[in-house]
């Protein structure tokens, strides 16, 4: 293979990888909206009713645990057949992914 050859395939590859990580952030953000975790957490997960959720810092199992059964009694249960595991994750790339102030692990999920 020449070498502009293999350069050429490494830039289809990065090029496709960012497509698809792009495309999970949108879906993301859809299933942040359709799920209406934006009522109380905000339009841009900026916080409102609820804490901020951009640039979370902690791992997607402590989210997932939460998000299934949350404490502190001011956010409604989320199933999984409410929302996917799939969902789920999309929406933890999503908010993983906004700028902002990084948010570490709450008292609440410790
Ligand atoms: C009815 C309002 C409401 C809705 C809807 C809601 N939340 Fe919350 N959420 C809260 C409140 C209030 C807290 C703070 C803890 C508490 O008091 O229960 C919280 C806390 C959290 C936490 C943990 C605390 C933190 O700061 O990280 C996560 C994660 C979270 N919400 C994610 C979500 C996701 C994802 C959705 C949508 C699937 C959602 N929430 C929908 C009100 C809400």
């Amino acid at each position: 293979m020449s070498h502009s050859m293999l350069s050429l395939s490494f830039a289809v590859v990065a090029f496709m990888a960012q497509e698809s990580s792009a495309a999970d952030l949108a879906k993301g953000k859809e299933s942040f909206l359709s799920a209406g975790c934006h009522h109380c957490h905000g339009q841009a997960a900026q916080g409102a009713r609820g804490p901020t959720m951009a640039a979370m810092k902690y791992p997607y199992e402590a989210f997932e645990i939460f998000v299934r059964r949350p404490v502190g009694g001011g956010m409604p249960p989320y199933s999984a057949t409410t929302l996917t595991d799939a969902e789920l994750r999309d929406i933890y790339a999503y908010l993983t992914s906004l700028p902002g102030p990084a948010k570490e692990l709450p008292e609440l999920l410790r």
